[in-house]
C-alpha cells in the first residue's frame, strides 16, 4: 500500500475542492504548490490589513444554488456587487453597457431612443458580413461604444489591432436596456468575508500541504508514494511540450500604497483609451468596503506570455486548440493520473465553473 491515495499537483480551486472532497471520504492526499502559498490564482495577499487579490480581481459569481451554498459552506460570502466604470478620455461611462452608460453617451433618456441610436449607427457601418473584431463589433453595438469602450481595451488585451482579431473573440455584447450596473446577469455574487484565502483554508483543513514544491523536481518520488495523482498544472509539462507550448496571454500587476482612504471610489475602473498601457485599476479595498486609513491599487498591464511568466488566457485559435487536442488524447490515456482545472483543461475558467468540474470529478470517481 503506497503513502497516499492521491497526491494533488496544484493548491488551486480545483486541488483543494478535490483534496477536500476525497479526504472527506477517508482518502489519504497530500496537496503541493510550486507557489509559496495556498489558494492558486484566488490567492490574497494582506498589505495594509486589505486583502489584495495577488493574480487580478476576483468576483465569485454563479446561478447554481448548490455551487453558492458549497463555497458559503467554508466562509461566508458579502453581498459584493460587481459594477465597473469605464474611464475614456476623462469621462466615466457605467458598464455593462446599459441606460446609464447610454445617457453618459448620448443624453438619451428612453430605452427605445437608446436602441433607435445603436440601430441607426449599426445601419450606417453597412457591415453585413463581419470578417474581423472590429466589424464585429459594430455590426451590434455600433460605433459610439466601440471606439470609446471595446476598441482600447481590447487591443490591449491582446495586444493586436483589431482589425487583426478574429470576430469570434466577440459572439455577443449584451446591451441592458435597464438602469442597471450590476454587472453579473447571475442570482449569488460575493466576496469570502475575510478573502479568499479563508476558503482556500476551509477546503484544504486537515490535509497534509507542501508549498515551495514543484512536481516536476521530484516526478518520480511523487509517483512512487500516490496510488494516483491529480495534476492541475500545464498539460504541456506533463508531456514535456513534446507537441510544442501551448500559448497564454499574461498579465503584469503594479500595487502601489496610498496614504488615503478611498481612490477611485470603486473597485474595478477600466481604462478604454488605447494610449493608456494599462486595462484597470483594482481598488482591492471595496471589495470588502473596507474602512482602512490607507488604500491599495492594483494597475494591470496586459503582455505577451513566455515561459517562467504567469499564464494567465490561453489562447484558443486553431493551432493551440489543435495542440491542446493531442495533449488530451495522451492525457486520456493515462490510468493513474487525474486532470484538471484551468492549466490542465487548457481552457478559461470561472471559480463557480472550476468547482463544478472538480465536484463532478469526484462524483465520477468516487461516485
Ligand atoms: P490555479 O491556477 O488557481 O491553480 C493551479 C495551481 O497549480 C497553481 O497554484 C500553480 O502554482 C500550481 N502548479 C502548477 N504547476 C505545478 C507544478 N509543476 N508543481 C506544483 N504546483 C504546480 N473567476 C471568477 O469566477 N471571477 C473572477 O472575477 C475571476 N477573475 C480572474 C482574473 C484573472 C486575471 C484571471 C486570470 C482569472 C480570473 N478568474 C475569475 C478565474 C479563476 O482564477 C480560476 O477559475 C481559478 O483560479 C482556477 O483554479 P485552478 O485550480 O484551475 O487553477
Amino acid at each position: 500500500m503506497k503513502q497516499y491515495d492521491f497526491v494533488i499537483v496544484g493548491a488551486g480551486l480545483f486541488g483543494a475542492v478535490f483534496a477536500h472532497e476525497a479526504n472527506k471520504r477517508g482518502k489519504k492526499c497530500l496537496v503541493i504548490d510550486k507557489r509559496t502559498h495556498l489558494g492558486g490564482n484566488i490567492y490574497c495577499e494582506e498589505i495594509e490589513g486589505i486583502n489584495v487579490h495577488k493574480y487580478g480581481a476576483h468576483i465569485f459569481h454563479t446561478n447554481d444554488k448548490a455551487i453558492w451554498d458549497y463555497v458559503n459552506s467554508f466562509v461566508e460570502f458579502n453581498r459584493y456587487t460587481n459594477s465597473p466604470l469605464a474611464n475614456f478620455e476623462g469621462e466615466l461611462y457605467n458598464l455593462p453597457f446599459n441606460m446609464n452608460t447610454f445617457y453618459q453617451l448620448w443624453k438619451v433618456k428612453t430605452p427605445q431612443e437608446a436602441q433607435d441610436k445603436i440601430n441607426e449607427q449599426v445601419a450606417a457601418s453597412g457591415i453585413t458580413d463581419p470578417q474581423n473584431l472590429e466589424e464585429q463589433a459594430i455590426s451590434l453595438v455600433g460605433t459610439d461604444i466601440y471606439h470609446k469602450l471595446i476598441k482600447g481595451y481590447t487591443e490591449k488585451q491582446w495586444g493586436r489591432k483589431a482589425t487583426e482579431l478574429p470576430a469570434f473573440i466577440i459572439k455577443r455584447l449584451p446591451l441592458r436596456f435597464t438602469f442597471d450596473n450590476n454587472y453579473f446577469n447571475d442570482k449569488y455574487q460575493g466576496i469570502p468575508i475575510g478573502g479568499y484565502n479563508k476558503l482556500t483554508e476551509g477546503l484544504l483543513k486537515g490535509i497534509e500541504v507542501k508549498t515551495s514544491t514543484d512536481f516536476f523536481a521530484n516526478r518520480e518520488a511523487f509517483q512512487a508514494i500516490a496510488d494516483k495523482i491529480v495534476f492541475t498544472g500545464h498539460i504541456d509539462e506533463y508531456y514535456d511540450y513534446c507537441f510544442g507550448k501551448l500559448e497564454y496571454r499574461s498579465l503584469r500587476f503594479e500595487n502601489e500604497v496610498l496614504d488615503q482612504e478611498n481612490y477611485q471610489g470603486n473597485a474595478v475602473v477600466n481604462y478604454t483609451e488605447a494610449d493608456i498601457p494599462f486595462t484597470r485599476i483594482i481598488e482591492h479595498k471595496h471589495f470588502e468596503f473596507g474602512k482602512q486609513s490607507k488604500t491599495v491599487v492594483t494597475k494591470e498591464y496586459p503582455c505577451e506570455w513566455d515561459s517562467g511568466m504567469e499564464a494567465y488566457y490561453p489562447i484558443n485559435d486553431d493551432k493551440n486548440t489543435e495542440m491542446f487536442k493531442r495533449y488530451r488524447t495522451l492525457a486520456s490515456e493515462e490510468k493513474e493520473v487525474i486532470f484538471g482545472g484551468r492549466l490542465a483543461e487548457y481552457k478559461y475558467y470561472d471559480m463557480h465553473q472550476v468547482v463544478a468540474s472538480a465536484l463532478v470529478r469526484v462524483k465520477s470517481i468516487f461516485g
